[in-house]
């Protein structure tokens, strides 16, 4: 639609000039103006004239009528004015004639904007779990928002950087060293992997903690142990670093496990702990740049002036902080990739911690601040559908798979009890069904997890999608390779209505970059979705008596195939040829 958009503003435009040759109005200008109106009864494009009344010095009604005399051309059916709007509606076999040869042959690359990426480089920084606690659904969001986000922006052209930033140190490893030291066993933990891991961690921390209620006294003991055996960490003692990396491998393992559910690989995993000797130069740096100030033994950037609390640098003791680790990586990266952008993404509790650091990264005389981004997103609840929460009261990501993945394979043993590949399908189909639910979202809003919900095969979800995409396989699979006609005839309006859906890719993934925000391609994906099932319902495809007509609409088939697959990449949800 973005070039039939901006023939038609270059037509208004022309317009426009006509009746005031003065008018201090650019193309641009009229093409921003141009709105689909929310009820496509009222044409395909609506033009709001109030807008230009000031500019031409006349009436919304005498500057639509004006312009509805006279906007004609192959692209426009209609142009009607309406209550000062001039109503659009564009030709049907325009639209079919331009649009579907382009999806037919660029097919899953149709809508790339890549002249926006072209030559630049952007780092996303997402998922990043910390090693040895549990990676539960709270990190849904930056794994798969982040990934969306990476895709959009190769889609569009960029080279992208994938870094999982794995909080992989800190005093987390020395209450995991201690409790191992205390109640671990070799085995059984090379048996259970990150759970065992997770289930001593918990098991310290409440240690630590006590349980007054029940006359069990906290152990303060332990945690002086716990920063003792981190600092001897930090120190390079053997045995400790041994431990730690085994920890750190034991969890990998398991996270690329949801990784590979996901289809997610990441092209770096330099974590936290990489960034060790990177701090020291760039606290010297804050230093020398006269911004350290000693506060009760502490050493902070005050940010009074920006209306924040001091970012915290060096603790008492003089160990580092998360700012300070995330300070030194941004200045790694831009050496390492020289990005044009960096993104981050965590949730919403973080926004303060970024706001500070990326002022210090400024105020450190760095000019590329400005390209740093954090991209927030709201916290996940769970509601309706029981979730097994194990230790420490919080419901694994991979426990919220496999959940979904069982009950994929229970409706699908009553739907399709021959369906080859089953167990495949049921992985792609469950996992799918939870990310497709959590992208619909603003990734702003808080959401409530509804697991049944979020299953359901005929409503808005990943399933429907799913099943969309493998009906379009299979009327592909019966007629076989067909030539396009020679010429594409429309003859119902579910198929124009179709290749509009599909019309409004490109805009779609511009705006999805433009604001951080996968979730305008869910909704782009289930409007072709519902636009392919109507058609589907309504036109005889593979029957159709007419050779062309029963041709164009075997080719609609085709494009609905690469349009939906394209779409499902950038978020994260696997193609499924059958169901
Ligand atoms: N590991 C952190 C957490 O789980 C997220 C890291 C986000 N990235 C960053 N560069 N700070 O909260």
């Amino acid at each position: 639609m973005i070039k039939i958009k901006s023939l038609i503003s270059e037509k208004i435009y022309g317009l426009v000039k006509s009746i005031n040759a003065e008018a201090d109005i650019s193309v641009q200008d009229i093409a921003s103006m141009l709105e689909y109106p929310p009820d496509s009864n009222m044409g395909d494009l609506a033009f709001p004239c109030f807008k230009l009344s000031k500019a031409l010095r006349r009436s919304p009604v005498q500057i639509a009528a004006t312009i509805a005399e006279s906007l004609g051309g192959e692209e426009i059916e209609s142009a009607e004015a309406v209550n000062g709007y001039l109503n659009i509606k564009i030709s049907d076999k325009y639209l079919c004639e331009n649009i579907l040869p382009e999806i037919l042959d660029k097919k899953e690359n149709y809508g790339a904007p890549t002249y926006l990426g072209e030559g630049k480089t952007v780092v996303l920084d997402y998922s990043s779990p910390n090693v040895a606690k549990p990676f539960h659904i709270g990190h849904l969001g930056t794994t798969v928002i982040g990934h969306a986000l990476k895709k959009l922006h190769e889609f569009a052209g960029y080279k992208c950087v994938g870094i999982n930033y794995l909080g992989d140190w800190g005093t987390q490893f020395g209450k995991l060293i201690v409790a191992y030291k205390l109640w671990g066993d070799k085995a059984q933990i090379e048996e259970g992997g990150i759970d065992k891991l997770v289930e001593l961690y918990v098991r310290i921390n409440n240690t630590i903690k006590g349980d007054e209620e029940n006359g069990i006294p906290a152990r303060e003991d332990l945690a002086d142990n716990a920063r003792a055996e981190f600092r001897k960490m930090e120190d390079g003692d053997e045995e400790n670093i041994a431990l730690w990396k085994w920890f750190v491998e034991i969890s990998l393992k398991e996270y690329e496990k949801t990784y590979k559910q996901l289809g997610i690989e990441f092209d770096s995993y330099k974590g936290e702990s990489f960034y060790t000797d990177k701090m020291p130069a760039q606290v010297e740096k804050i230093r020398e740049c006269g911004l350290m100030k000693i506060d009760d033994g502490a050493s902070i950037v005050e940010l009074e002036e920006y209306g924040m609390p001091p970012c915290l640098i060096l603790k008492r003791d003089g160990s580092t902080l998360y700012p300070t680790r995330d300070i030194a990586a941004a200045v790694y990266r831009k050496e390492h990739y020289n990005f044009d952008k960096a993104i981050y993404v965590t949730s919403t509790q973080q926004i303060l911690h970024f706001k500070q650091w990326f002022k210090v990264v400024e105020l450190m005389g760095y000019d590329w601040h400005d390209q740093l981004v954090h991209v927030p997103y709201g916290t996940v609840s769970l509601n309706g559908a029981k979730l097994a929460t194990r230790t420490g009261n919080v419901v694994l990501l991979k426990d919220l798979f496999a959940q979904a993945i069982e009950k994929v394979k229970i409706i699908m043993e009553e739907k399709n009890p021959d369906l080859k590949g089953r167990d495949d399908i049921a992985e792609a189909v469950g996992v799918g069904a939870v990310v497709f639910y959590y992208l619909t979202n603003n990734r702003i809003k808080d959401i409530n997890f509804n697991l049944e919900d979020a299953l359901s095969f005929d409503g808005n979800t990943g399933p429907y999608v799913q099943y969309t995409y493998a009906r379009a396989c299979s009327v592909l699979e019966k007629v076989g390779e067909i030539e396009s006609p020679a010429e594409f005839v429309i003859t119902a309006r579910e198929e124009a209505a179709l290749v509009k859906a599909m019309a409004q890719y490109e805009e779609k993934v511009l705006t999805a970059i433009r604001d951080y925000e996968p979730s305008v391609i869910t909704r782009f994906i289930l409007d072709v979705a519902v636009a392919f099932n109507k058609f589907y319902h309504e036109c005889k495809i593979a029957t159709a008596e007419d050779e062309t007509v029963r041709a164009t609409r075997i080719k609609l088939t085709e494009a609905a195939k690469y349009v939906l697959g394209s779409a499902f990449s950038l978020i994260c949800l696997k193609k499924t040829e059958r169901i």
